[in-house]
């Protein structure tokens, strides 16, 4: 029997009365015949914890200076968010009705000359682009499409997290190899920056064989701030590795246009060989500093981006309409000045990089080690020479060194940031649990509050 009776008690706005009526029906009349068959599907077991459901929620607490999650506090670029605006309000209002599919025609057609343009050959904006739900939806796609039961894909340390879980889910296996710091023992006042952690090439090596299917590279990484330099991208390595082994390379390049002084991005899809391996990730939500619009692309050769289309087509089928339009104008206004110093992709970078300086300054006065990063805007800071005691919560024990220092540091210092094992397997932990990451694209004032902690935290110890 229904015991929809139960209900009575509650004062429920009429026009939601439906709804909430047929769900809880459903939940009552349900919960006694439901059997542990239904519990989850085992693509997704053990892949329910997530570092930013658990993160987002302690950063969000009163007074909590929030360094942790990777998004800008500061006002993304008045003229994008113009293009969303007129792209909902204006006469075309047919704008905010379903689009293409695989990616807006005006979108597309942007990407594909702006990426013709740096890929030095004619990119086909119909097949060879698939515009996605962020950078996650386009490695969701690329990994569904193409990674099948039983493949391996070789994940390099530390990692943008959700890539492991993706592969699993998959049904591929993940094979996982550790950025090491070389040693720098001789190189005494040498601040440590993001390119002194390399792969060994032999032990890279050692990871390809006839299962492996693809290599999900990061460049810039996120967390580390790595940018690969071509001695590492080219051969005998990474490329090297994927032709001899006929595996494909997802080259995620989120943060494609923040990169620092001195540094160069290398898009691995230019060298010799490798365009028809490798989909190449892109975020608009990195690129022009509007993450909660959560859109992102594919490029790549049409023998490829036509799996990830099927994917998409049958999972979101397409993304949000004025969101592409918007982005599509972002695009059009930057290739208009792509030459010119005033582009937001080198402006944004110039102001991160005095960002980047001054979080390295203030890290250093509360005595972490800050690795400099070459790209992104993330640092990761070596927190072991502060020796913090750190309560013991039982609860916790099992828990890495940095999950507990995060959290007592935001408890304490009320300042957030996310541990860096979150960013590896689990048996890698150990070797990472020392670094904790900041984001530092965050205006003035949100850094000027974190340094007077740092200061204030030297004054006390
Ligand atoms: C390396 C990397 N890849 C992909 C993404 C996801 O990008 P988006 O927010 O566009 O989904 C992020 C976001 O933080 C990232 O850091």
């Amino acid at each position: 029997m229904l015991r929809t009776h139960s209900l009575k008690h509650f004062q429920i706005p009429r026009y939601f009365q439906n709804t909430i009526l047929t769900s809880n029906v459903v939940k009552f009349s349900t919960s006694k015949m439901i059997s542990s068959r239904h519990k989850n599907a085992r693509r997704i077991e053990g892949l329910d914890k997530n570092v930013w459901i658990e993160f987002t929620k302690l950063a969000a607490e009163p007074g909590v200076v929030n360094l942790g999650q990777g998004f800008s506090d500061m006002p993304p670029p008045s003229y994008i968010r113009e293009a969303l605006a007129n792209a909902a309000l204006g006469e075309n209002f047919l704008i905010n009705q379903y689009t293409r599919g695989f990616g807006h025609p005006p979108l597309v057609k942007g990407l594909a000359e702006l990426y013709g343009n740096i890929y030095g050959h004619p990119i086909d904006p119909y097949k060879e682009c698939l515009v996605t739900i962020g950078g996650y939806g386009s490695l969701f796609s690329s990994i569904q499409g193409l990674v099948d039961e039983g493949d391996e894909v070789i994940i390099i340390e530390p990692f943008f997290d959700c890539y492991e879980p993706m592969v699993r889910m998959a049904g591929g296996i993940p094979v996982f190899i550790q950025l090491k710091l070389k040693s720098l023992k001789e190189e005494v006042g040498h601040a440590i920056s993001s390119g002194d952690w390399a792969l060994d090439p032999d032990e890279l090596a050692s990871k390809f064989n006839s299962r492996t299917k693809a290599i999900i590279l990061n460049t810039p990484n996120n967390p580390l701030g790595k940018i690969f330099k071509m001695e590492e991208l080219w051969s005998p390595v990474i490329a090297d590795l994927c032709i001899k082994h006929d595996a494909l390379c997802f080259s995620d390049e989120v943060y494609e246009w923040l990169i620092y002084t001195g540094h160069q991005h290398i898009k691995i899809a230019t060298l010799p060989g490798m365009w028809e391996r490798t989909v190449t990730i892109g975020s608009a939500g990195k690129t022009f500093s509007v993450t909660g619009w959560k859109l992102g692309w594919s490029i790549g050769p049409e023998n490829l981006i036509k799996h990830l289309q099927t994917v998409q087509q049958n999972s979101l089928y397409t993304c949000p309409t004025p969101i592409q339009e918007a982005v599509a104008q972002g695009i059009l206004k930057e290739l208009g000045r792509l030459h010119d110093q005033e582009c937001y992709f080198y402006s944004l970078p110039r102001e991160l990089e005095v960002k980047r300086d001054r979080m390295a300054k203030f890290l250093q006065v509360a005595g972490m080690n800050p690795v400099i990063p070459e790209g992104g805007f993330f640092m990761i800071a070596d927190i072991s020479v502060l020796n913090q005691d750190l309560s013991q919560d039982p609860s916790e024990a099992n828990q890495p060194y940095d999950y507990r220092f995060v959290k007592w540091m935001i408890q304490n210092k009320r300042l957030a940031a996310i541990p860096m094992t979150a960013f590896v397997s689990d048996s890698s932990k150990r070797h990472f649990e020392k670094y904790i990451r900041f984001c530092f694209i965050k205006k003035d004032s949100t850094l000027e509050s974190a340094e007077t902690i740092f200061k204030n935290w030297k004054l006390k110890t």
